[in-house]
């Protein structure tokens, strides 16, 4: 941060603004224009210069966290200019009712046409008060839980001058070393689909000018999520049937969801970066599926063309983008720098420009913007609602359902509530910063409640706690996140010291919140530092070990799997960590959650993920043929399967049965039956597998979930239907086909089912 910045901000944190609150009724609609509001547009467009509407055009980022690479020196003194003459569209990382005010009343106050800044954030998994990182989410399954979880955000985060945040990210990944899997819905289309709805509903409810909602967006366009070899950024190589079939349904279900933005994405698709790729932006998405809001580009993703080897410059990179359909730049400067000239060489057509402003200022409309700037500015509403029991209530209430019970051996969880001795161990247990996870940038440092005080707090028993050894190396704190994992192995002695004696020993293993996230690509997905050694090391004198994980994507953990008896995965669950840690431990809460995402054996396995295809060479021929698609030093098989989690009650599954109810519709269904002695609930999953296709089709295919809550004893006939749109595909040529012929169909408790059965379209 530089120090014109530092001023700057100070500056403006002491201009003022009135405030007010409006509500006018702008329904939000992706596909049916309001005639009022195009209007409005049109007339605003009609005063606007050209610079002015390359102006909106500009997003810059603000004075506070820098969520890409820093910003050379002199930016904070153009930007400041920018902004007084009506070149900045929206600004990003500004924060905080005093903050946005300042800004926007620059915008409104200072310039020729006063129109207001749309303000944006990375809002994705709670602001101040944090929800579970949204790869847990995704593992509730839940998608009520879900939409609330966007809804609460949504409401902390307007109170303190947001509208826009930079979420859901609706990339489907197969790569655990990717970091940002901690930020999606994990490695299914179908589930992904589904959620991305409900964070885009939760997020924008029904009317954008409501005070607690903000605009969504759908990132990243399009591809980002299957980079070579997890490495962040890396190239993308797809093929046809994979983008329309996988990577395209979450983006479309968003668009469905009325989402009124979205983010283009780093890599290229085709040998095209994204951002200048008119396939995806022009034709997919605003020709094909008529989307009308507007999209940002990554950060500086229309500069970074020229690294990519398709821009000649910065002028050639904005002629690009803008052509193909990149509305806003964020933070590339290449727009304002350039793309006034480019209209006047006639490289860009002033239409297009037109084009770009209309759905920005369209958006800006429907926020309610022109009616009251200042519409999200209220010092009481923000002191209010930040950190409101509301909000924890609900982070918790995500919290618990996020939890996945991955083993449960000997019944040794729930922990009995008194009698036992608990020793608790491991540097994460204790840790009230990692459990934030990654994208937590408005949160303070300090602020999650660590398993150690949900322990305590919750329980008679008496709890020892010992580090055992440090995570990291030095405290990571953002932006600079340093997770350097340390060797010290000196506090080993303390912890085998404390286990020796404890009736059951809970150890909080796995990633620090920031070993995931953005740029956070790994090789080694297994307990990172000596924290494996740790395990082992306390397995030595106690086997009674409950292994809690904590951690932003799948581990590669076969050795705990094989030796420990119970594993909870807890991933990083935010605010609330702790106490729904301690509620699920303790059998208060039973757990519920499946896994969104394959858990590997080993890092070789990946990409590894349930629905794939079957291949020419599926099983082993005869006995000891080599010939066939298998590894030689290891199994196909994953450690847990996409859609696995267990409950401290058991299910049964029985009577499946298909029946044709209509043309191409059948109606599939099974009795669930609790079977344990505890009420639970159970995520009951339907999968398809379409023999034989023009296109071939995976194995297997995630296509109808239901949640059920089961007394003992309980039994319940579930029941769902298939129609088209679950039995068809997306041929090569983009087309949405229903072929007839054979289809299996599976149910169960995970992706490894317990029932099958066969029927004919
Ligand atoms: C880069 C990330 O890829 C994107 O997801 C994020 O929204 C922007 N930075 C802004 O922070």
């Amino acid at each position: 941060m530089n120090n014109v910045f530092n001023v700057f901000s100070i500056l403006m944190m002491l201009i003022l603004a009135p405030c007010s609150a409006q509500n006018k009724n702008n329904a939000v609609n992706a596909n049916t224009p309001n005639p009022l509001i195009e209007k409005k547009v049109s007339a605003l467009l009609s005063k606007m210069t050209l610079e002015e509407k390359i102006g909106q055009m500009n997003q810059y980022n603000g004075f506070w966290d820098v969520t890409g690479p820093t910003p050379s020196t002199g930016d904070a003194a153009k930007k400041y200019e920018h902004l007084k003459k009506g070149y900045v569209g929206s600004m990003l990382n500004v924060r905080g009712v005093d903050e946005v005010r300042a800004v926007q009343k620059i915008a409104v106050e200072e310039t020729r046409l006063g129109i207001p800044l749309i303000i944006g954030f990375d809002v994705i998994h709670g602001f101040k008060t944090l929800s579970p990182i949204p790869l847990a989410e995704a593992a509730s399954w839940d998608l009520e839980a879900i939409k609330r979880s966007a809804q609460v955000a949504a409401k902390e985060a307007s109170a303190a001058g947001i509208n826009w945040t930079f979420a859901p990210m609706v990339d489907i990944s197969r790569d655990a070393r990717w970091g940002r899997v901690m930020e999606g819905a994990g490695e299914d289309s179908f589930l992904g689909s589904k959620i991305a709805h409900a964070r885009v509903k939760g997020f924008q409810g029904d009317d954008l000018t409501a005070p607690e909602t903000i605009v969504a967006c759908a990132k990243h366009w399009a591809g980002y999520g299957f980079a070579e070899s997890g490495k962040d950024y890396n190239t993308v190589d797809v093929g046809t049937s994979t983008l329309y079939n996988v990577i395209f349904p979450p983006f479309k279900a968003a668009t469905d969801a009325g989402v009124r933005t979205f983010m283009n994405s780093f890599n290229e698709l085709n040998g095209i970066p994204a951002t200048g790729n008119a396939f995806l932006q022009r034709q997919i998405l605003k020709d094909k599926w008529q989307f009308d809001g507007f999209v940002v580009s990554d950060w500086g993703s229309i500069k970074e063309m020229m690294a990519h080897g398709h821009a000649i410059n910065k002028k050639h990179a904005a002629e690009l983008a803008a052509n193909a359909g990149s509305d806003m730049d964020m933070e590339s400067y290449a727009y304002i720098d350039e793309l006034a000239n480019l209209v006047k060489e006639g490289r860009v057509k002033e239409a297009v420009i037109d084009d770009a402003v209309k759905r920005i200022l369209r958006v800006k409309f429907e926020l309610g913007l022109f009616d009251d700037p200042y519409r999200y500015c209220n010092n009481d509403v923000e002191k209010q609602v930040t950190g409101s029991q509301e909000i924890h209530e609900a982070v918790l209430d995500m919290a618990k359902k996020s939890i996945v019970l991955l083993k449960n051996e000997k019944s040794i969880l729930p922990l009995k509530k008194q009698g036992q001795k608990i020793a608790l161990i491991g540097a994460l247990a204790s840790d009230k910063t990692s459990p934030l996870g990654s994208w937590r940038l408005a949160a303070e440092d300090d602020t999650a409640i660590s398993v150690l005080e949900g322990m305590q707090n919750y329980t008679g028993n008496t709890v020892s706690f010992a580090k055992g050894a440090d995570l990291t190396l030095g405290k990571s704190t953002f932006p600079l996140e340093l997770v350097i994992n340390t060797t010290d192995k000196s506090g080993f002695s303390e912890a085998v010291q404390v286990a020796k004696t404890a009736d059951v020993v809970v150890m909080v293993l796995g990633e620090h919140g920031f070993h995931s996230g953005e740029a956070r690509s790994r090789t080694d997905l297994g307990l990172p530092g000596v924290q494996q050694a740790l395990l082992e090391a306390v397995y030595n004198v106690n086997q009674n070990i409950v292994l809690v994980l904590n951690n932003g994507r799948p581990l590669t953990i076969p050795w705990a799997d094989a030796h420990i008896p119970a594993i909870v995965e807890a991933w990083q669950l935010g605010t609330q960590s702790g106490n729904a840690i301690a509620q699920v431990l303790y059998g208060d809460y039973n757990p519920s959650g499946k896994l969104p995402m394959t858990f590997p054996r080993s890092v070789g396995q990946i990409p590894i993920y349930y629905n794939h295809k079957n291949t020419g060479r599926p099983v082993m021929p005869a006995p000891n043929e080599v010939f066939w698609a298998h590894y030689m030093d290891e199994s196909n098989t994953s450690l847990y399967a996409f859609g696995h989690g267990l409950s401290y009650t058991t299910f049964s599954y029985t009577n499946l049965s298909v029946e044709k109810v209509a043309n191409q519709t059948f109606k599939v269904s099974v009795t669930l039956k609790n079977t344990g002695k505890v009420a639970g609930k159970e995520v009951v999953q339907l999968y398809i597998r379409d023999m034989v296709a023009s296109v071939t089709r995976p194995v297997k295919e995630l296509k109808g979930f239901e949640m059920v809550a089961l007394e003992p004893n309980q039994e319940v006939k579930v029941s769902f239907n298939l129609t088209q749109d679950e039995l068809g595909f997306f041929n090569n040529e983009g087309k949405f086909i229903v072929e007839p012929g054979d289809f299996k169909v599976f149910v169960g408790g995970s992706s490894v089912t317990a029932l099958e059965a066969n029927f004919k379209l």
